[in-house]
């Protein structure tokens, strides 16, 4: 059977494609293939970070594989955090903390436009395709809701009128950006007959 790297150990994320690739391909994981790297993030876009993981795996390992990364994108904030999202307060990813400095950046701001983005970078054979996913919503006021991780509590998505952490993970894995994403990357791939 076809074996593809996911660059991740993000073990929530791995289950969410098995579960969505099911047996046509076995999917293996960072761990699986004895890759404990912390592969830098450098770039200054999601397409470039992306593409730096799933380049590091092909050259180092030689074997297909892609990667993923993610943003909030705040239109009143021009587009922050981005691809900063993991570390906007500071270096240690605490998502407290990230949530605090978006609220307090925008203030009263009647502004609250923002979307979640996710690039996936997959590198198969010589090539290498980009696939997108993105969810648009609003910043709330205030943290509500206590399911998913990150930004979550404070994002509410276009048509509902809860958060994200409010939501919970099935309905949140079935409009999310990265959900949207991974869409595109396994229509590709079931084209492709791998
Ligand atoms: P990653 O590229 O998936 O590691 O995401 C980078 C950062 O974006 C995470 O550390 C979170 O702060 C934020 N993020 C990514 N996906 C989500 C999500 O689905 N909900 C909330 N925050 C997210």
């Amino acid at each position: 059977m076809k074996k593809l790297v996911f660059a991740t150990n993000n073990k929530h994320k791995l289950e969410e494609l098995r579960a969505i690739l099911g047996s046509t391909l076995t999917l293996l994981s960072l761990e699986d293939i004895h890759c404990d790297v912390d592969i830098p993030e450098t770039a200054d876009t999601l397409e470039g970070n992306a593409i730096l993981k799933a380049k590091y795996i092909k050259e180092q390992y030689g074997l297909d594989c892609f990667a993923d990364d993610t943003g909030l994108e705040i239109e009143a904030l021009n587009n922050a955090p981005g691809v900063f999202s993991a570390r906007y307060a500071g270096s240690d990813k605490d998502a407290a903390a990230n949530m605090n400095k978006v609220l307090d950046k925008l203030g009263n701001t009647t502004n609250r436009t923002a979307q979640f983005r996710t690039v996936i970078a997959l590198m198969i054979g010589e090539e290498t395709k980009l696939f997108e996913g993105i969810v648009k919503g609003q910043i709330t006021t205030q943290k509500e809701g206590e399911s998913g991780f990150g930004y979550d509590p404070i994002f509410q998505p276009e048509g509902y009128t809860k958060t994200f952490a409010q939501l919970g993970a099935a309905t949140k894995n079935s409009i999310s950006h990265r959900a949207k994403a991974v869409h595109q990357l396994c229509k590709f791939l079931t084209h492709l007959n791998v």
